[in-house]
């Protein structure tokens, strides 16, 4: 109260735009709610706390938790020497630094049909950046976008965020949770970008065959939608089928294939990751995406410079 009347101010928390007919607020606080970390965290809070049984927690991906797993000692000491040399205290490009961005595209470049340079890798804080900046460069008016249910409920919050609309697309449990191509075919029209696949996958473990991916490939060229491949999980593969990278397709459709050392290498604290334009046939470069990219990163942090990753780092 100021002089007897109620102050007003004049700004109100986004969610709230939802009272006054603004969409974008009750997209934003379903966004959060959406998240892996609020149901987690729900849950954990309404435990029985007499229960003495022990806890195993499946929804926490985070396996540096437990101190049996332990990133590589040459990871280790790169970040100390990077870090005792003194040279990398300072701002780096928004696009990431040059030796890693090339160790990276080394990386990546091991099974793939043509060769990826460091122009198109883009390092990102973490695999969760890389699919911010991604879904930011989709997201105009009316645009839609294709996830996998079930999924990995970021990519909805973020699409939220961003007021993209999403498609669920199923995943075939009977077929070791294979994308249900017809699904995409019926839900796609002339406003869908893309379509989200995670291999190995979050939540169901999957990984998909060399054809299947191959067939995801097919449909998006005839749908002319481009093929978000999260590989977050790349090489973490159990069962029959080895990790192949959806880049091997990227000359049938363009690919943006999203990694990080998250998984891997057991270090999500460290937060770096990637985002790759794996399209030799520069389908995106020609369209504008790939500046579209550059200009997101460029408004967003940068990436460490002192993870100066090197190729004997990343094996
Ligand atoms: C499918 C998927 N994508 C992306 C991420 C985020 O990875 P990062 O920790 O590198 O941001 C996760 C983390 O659990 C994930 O499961």
């Amino acid at each position: 109260m100021e002089n007897g009347t109620k102050k007003v101010w004049h700004f109100q928390a986004a969610a709230n735009g939802a009272a006054n007919g603004n969409g974008n607020g009750k997209a934003r606080s379903k966004a959060a709610v959406a998240t892996i970390r609020e149901v987690r965290f729900a849950l954990m809070d309404n435990l029985n706390k007499e229960d003495q049984r022990p806890l195993i927690e499946l929804g926490h991906g985070d396996p540096s938790s437990f101190p049996c797993f332990r990133t590589d000692s040459a990871a280790e000491d790169a970040i100390v020497d990077a870090v005792r040399s003194g040279k990398f205290n300072s701002y780096g490009p928004s696009a990431g630094i040059l030796p890693a961005r090339r160790a990276i595209a080394g990386y990546l470049n091991n099974g793939l049909p043509y060769e990826l340079s460091p122009e198109d890798v883009f390092m990102t804080l973490g695999c969760a950046h890389a699919i911010e900046v991604t879904l930011t460069t989709l997201a105009r008016p009316g645009s839609n976008i294709l996830l996998p249910r079930p999924g990995y409920p970021y990519y909805d919050a973020c699409a939220a965020n961003r007021n993209l609309e999403v498609r669920h697309y199923g995943l075939l449990s009977d077929h070791g949770w294979e994308v249900d191509l017809e699904a995409v075919e019926s839900l796609t029209d002339h406003n869908t970008a893309a379509i989200v696949i995670v291999n190995p996958g979050n939540p169901c473990g999957n990984v998909y065959s060399y054809e299947h991916l191959k067939k995801i490939a097919e449909t998006a060229r005839k749908l002319g939608i481009l093929v978000i491949a999260d590989e977050v999980y790349g090489h973490l593969a159990f069962g029959s089928n080895p990790f192949v990278a959806m880049g091997v397709f990227g000359s049938i459709a363009p690919v943006i294939t999203l990694g990080s050392i998250s998984k891997r290498w057991i270090v999500p604290g460290w937060r770096l990751g990637w985002l790759v334009i794996s399209d030799p046939n520069n389908v995106l470069r020609n369209s504008g995406f790939v500046d579209l990219i550059r200009g997101s990163l460029n408004t967003s942090p940068d990436p460490p410079t002192f993870i100066q990753v090197s190729d004997d780092t990343l094996k």
